[in-house]
């Protein structure tokens, strides 16, 4: 029996921290900091440190944890994984030196270059005249995108339409004060045009096993209407992407990041996220994030047959091979999830958010889950929402249409002030 933390607070940790408790082969889960949503779980303690290294490691062998596995982007970016391996602990995750394909844009795009990974043509910018006389040489009829080489939370992505507003974009991005992002290394993109879909492969540093195919609602409104988000809702789509083209996904992307980054010297260990851009039968890297994706990880961890426990351990020992037969999305069945948020989600600068309304909801019926992020209890021990992705509802059927009445249904259960959620999540 295996004692194992769990770094993140977040839907995507919940149901991380769910999948992982179902396992025979887990003793404990500890996560830090989780959130109040999820105490009362068997085997699941919360820990409500920050993820100061340090504190990770004395707590990791205070707890005498066997495995790590850690949720969001900044603490891989930040070198959580390089030290705990110093200490000897075992953990899913990439390196921050491989963290990079997600925390640099250009290190991402000049690495998908090297090793001829499909993505759209580009050139980078460290200074905004550059860029803005750059865009004389772009067809802006189709426009083009702009990105800010580091991570900005969702933010540092802007797709623009036309000459002034990729221009207004860089301004704002490289020389604007005022806008809460500010970038001294940007990138220009070629607009591309299709169907998004997130691909995820579980790395040794040497091997991958593909995990599955999701589709993430990312704008505010229903109708992909409104601001980014973190993910308004997921699917996992219905016999697509095709069998030619999960091989292209396997074989031209995936093989790709695991064997050009094991040549630099920097092994690729951990989950591989790949949002793609598909259309027709071509297929593009749009981003490479080093983590589970949330809301996917919602829609993916509910539908997995096998126990995952030991896929990461295979991860973090070096030894997938012994799972070159796993088979992603073996599971028939179908998982729609739909997030319900604060008001005024995304923006950070909105109306402090309502806090004293009680949730309701039974916790969850055999093919329905319902996954805690912003909450915390008050003084009556009640759950209250702090602001952000607040929760969401999964369920699984045998079709989508099936999963998303049901989730529908969940969510339908479930109040608390100025509520936010998209109603159209599943309709395809
Ligand atoms: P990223 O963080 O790079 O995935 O970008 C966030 C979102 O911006 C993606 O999910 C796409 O919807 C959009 N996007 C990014 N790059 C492109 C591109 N080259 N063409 C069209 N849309 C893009
Ligand atoms: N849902 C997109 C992400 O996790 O980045």
């Amino acid at each position: 029996m295996i004692n194992v933390m769990i770094i993140g607070g977040g839907g995507r940790e919940h149901a991380l921290t769910w999948k992982i408790s179902l396992s025979p082969l887990v003793e404990k889960i500890l996560v830090v900091p989780g959130n109040d949503g999820m105490t009362g779980m068997a085997k699941v303690e919360i820990c409500k440190l920050n993820t100061d290294h340090q504190q990770v490691i004395q707590l990791a062998q205070k707890n005498m944890i066997d495995l790590v596995v850690i949720g969001p982007e900044k603490p891989l970016s930040e070198g959580l994984v390089d030290v705990l391996i110093d200490y000897g602990i075992a953990v899913v995750g990439p390196g921050k030196t491989a963290s990079k394909l997600e925390s640099s844009k250009l290190f991402s795009k000049i690495f998908m270059q090297e090793n001829n990974i499909p993505t759209a043509r580009y050139e980078s910018f460290t200074n905004s005249s550059d860029a803005i006389s750059a865009l004389d040489r772009w067809n802006m009829n189709n426009g083009i995108v702009v990105k800010t080489d580091e991570l900005a939370q969702g933010k540092g992505v802007v797709v623009t339409h036309d000459y002034d507003e990729a221009k207004k974009t860089i301004l704002d991005f490289m020389n604007n004060p005022e806008c809460s992002v500010k970038s001294d290394s940007i990138i220009i993109e070629e607009k591309l045009s299709g169907r998004e879909v997130s691909a995820f492969a579980l790395s040794d540093g040497d091997t991958f096993v593909p995990l599955g195919y999701a589709c993430d609602y990312k704008r505010l409104h229903d109708g992909d209407k409104g601001p980014n988000t973190g993910g308004m809702g997921c699917y996992t789509p219905d016999e697509w992407p095709s069998l030619d083209m999960k091989n292209f996904i396997n074989e031209r992307i995936f093989k790709k990041v695991v064997d050009g980054m094991k040549e630099t010297g920097n092994p690729y260990k951990g989950i591989i996220f790949a949002g793609l851009m598909i259309d027709n039968d071509n297929i593009n890297v749009l981003e490479f994030n080093v983590r589970f994706g949330d809301p996917e990880a919602q829609v993916l961890l509910p539908i997995m047959e096998e126990d995952i426990v030991p896929l990461l351990m295979a991860s973090a020992n070096g030894t997938l091979g012994d799972f070159k037969s796993h088979i992603a999305g073996k599971s028939k069945l179908k998982a729609v999830h739909v997030v319900m948020s604060s008001h005024g989600y995304p923006s950070i600068d909105s109306t402090p958010m309502l806090l004293e309304q009680k949730i309701n909801i039974e916790n969850k019926t055999k093919n329905s889950h319902l996954f805690f992020a912003g909450v915390r209890r008050n003084e009556n021990g009640d759950l209250v929402n702090t602001g952000g992705r607040v929760l969401g509802v999964t369920s699984i059927g045998e079709t989508i249409d099936e999963a998303k009445k049901s989730a529908y249904a969940g969510i339908s259960k479930i109040h608390f002030n100025k509520a936010h959620w998209r109603k159209d999540v599943g309709n395809i």
